[in-house]
């Protein structure tokens, strides 16, 4: 018997996710050579990733994951783009970077804004000519990659403050992604909750009997700062240690139910940096601003086209309209 992996699949039934879906096949088949994914933490930016690669004539080819964050800085460049022997000290031999081996196939950059400066610059090129030149080489190379780059943080904001070029974020969001929050489509919720809990069911050798109606209110209410990574991992908390067959609100973390029953506290953030957690703001006050932020970059983006930047966001237009005048956001 083979180990199952788990499927390359977006769960989920409400309009996001299905617009989501769409956007995910037109891209993966499309030779766009970059797409922007954004999302707060947990709503499935890797995973859209993988199924664009997986959707697209590229997939016999390499997928190659970077995490900008987690390399040195010092060491992303010759990481990325390799470098020739004696290019700097400590180049002992001749290196093939990130990027080469991609050739073919899919490289993404997640946590996109942790790079610096001179490698978004190298970046830009290489997007605009598809070449780029090894560090300490006159050489230049060229490669077919796609780009797919993830945030968790509104890249306007970035730039706005300096930190990211302006001509590199126009570029990376010509194809952009959003995934909205989990706490913004209810139903997905439980459409998740039955979906995790079968694939716990078969790999814990369990037999679980849903829900108590109960959960799902707690469910739907709770503002899951971690998204549908936290609710995977709560469940499988609740599998791997209840006996119960049936899912009950006594499972649930009195951190949960509190922060249900009294709405959330100014402490109440998640474990993971959320792009809503900023300092001392109370939870509502930044997730309305983070909300303010997303709303009018797509209007924006969209040149104050109210339909252009629901689609953009995944909303109805009425949902956007309903949004704008709750946030007190205007075309300008
Ligand atoms: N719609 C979905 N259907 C099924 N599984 C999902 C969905 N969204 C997310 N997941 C699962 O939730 C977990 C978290 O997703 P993923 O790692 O892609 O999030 P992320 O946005 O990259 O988070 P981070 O910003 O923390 O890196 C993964 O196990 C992923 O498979
Ligand atoms: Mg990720």
């Amino acid at each position: 018997m083979t180990a199952a992996r788990p499927a390359l699949e977006l769960i989920g039934t409400s309009a996001p996710i299905e617009a989501v879906r769409r956007l995910v096949r037109r891209i993966g088949e499309s030779p766009t050579r970059a797409v922007l994914v954004y999302g707060e933490t947990g709503t499935g930016k890797g995973l859209v990733a993988r199924m664009i690669h997986a959707q697209s004539p590229r997939s016999q080819r390499e997928f190659i994951d970077i995490n900008c964050g987690a390399i040195p800085g010092g060491l992303v460049e010759s990481e990325l783009f390799g470098h020739e022997k004696g290019a700097f000290t400590g180049a002992a031999t001749r290196k093939t970077g990130l990027i080469e081996a991609a050739n073919g196939g899919t490289v993404f950059l997640d946590e996109i804004r942790e790079l610096d400066h001179v490698v978004q610059a190298k970046l830009l090129t290489l997007l605009d000519t598809q070449r780029f030149r090894r560090i300490g080489s006159v050489r230049s190379i060229e490669v077919d990659v796609r780009f797919i780059a993830a945030t968790n943080r509104i890249l306007f904001t970035e730039v706005r403050e300096g930190r990211f070029r302006d001509d590199l974020y126009y570029r990376l969001q010509v194809v952009a992604v959003n995934l909205p929050p989990l706490r913004d489509r209810g139903e997905d919720c439980m459409v998740l909750t039955e979906h995790f809990l079968r694939e716990l069911g078969e790999r814990y050798r369990r037999r679980i009997n849903g829900w108590a109606p109960a959960v799902e209110e707690v469910f739907r209410a709770y503002h899951w700062p971690g998204n549908v990574r936290e609710l995977e991992n709560l469940l499988e908390r609740i599998v791997a240690l209840e006996d119960d067959a049936r899912i009950d609100v006594r499972h649930i973390p009195p951190r949960i139910m509190r922060e249900v029953e009294r709405g959330p506290s100014p402490t109440a953030s998640s474990a993971d940096p959320t792009p809503a957690r900023v300092g001392a703001e109370d939870f509502h006050q930044a997730t309305a601003r983070f909300q303010r932020e997303l709303v009018r970059e797509a209007l924006v983006r969209s040149d104050g086209s109210v339909g252009r930047a629901a689609r953009r966001l995944g909303l109805s237009r009425h949902a956007l309209r309903h949004q704008m005048s709750k946030l007190g956001v205007t075309r300008e």
